[in-house]
């Protein structure tokens, strides 16, 4: 989750993920999406791993974060 471009793990943050489920591994829940995680909230946890534990990717700021949550939203209305 070191990309420089990283909406999957903006969709992963507020949608979870369950793309392992027949691998044998458990379902993420919705964790942004049920605690209602703001844009500054969603961007402090992503810069947290970003710069943590050794990984050393850049940081990526609120507005790229909410230009992401915006397309996470036009995907979702489009199903
Ligand atoms: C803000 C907090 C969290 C972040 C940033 C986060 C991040 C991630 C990411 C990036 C993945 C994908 C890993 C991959 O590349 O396969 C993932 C998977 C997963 N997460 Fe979270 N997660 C968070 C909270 C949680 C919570 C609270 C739970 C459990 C209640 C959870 C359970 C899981 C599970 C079961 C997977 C699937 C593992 C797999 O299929 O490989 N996560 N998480």
């Amino acid at each position: 989750m070191l990309d420089p471009e990283p909406l999957q793990y903006v969709n992963i943050i507020m949608n979870g993920y369950d793309g392992r489920v027949r691998e044998g591994y458990g379902v993420m829940p919705a964790v942004g999406a049920n605690a209602n995680l703001s844009p500054e909230e969603v961007t402090a946890i992503m810069n947290h791993e970003r710069t943590s534990w050794g990984n050393n990717a850049p940081k990526v700021t609120v507005e790229q974060v909410r230009k992401y949550l915006e397309e996470i939203k036009a995907k979702a209305t489009t199903k």
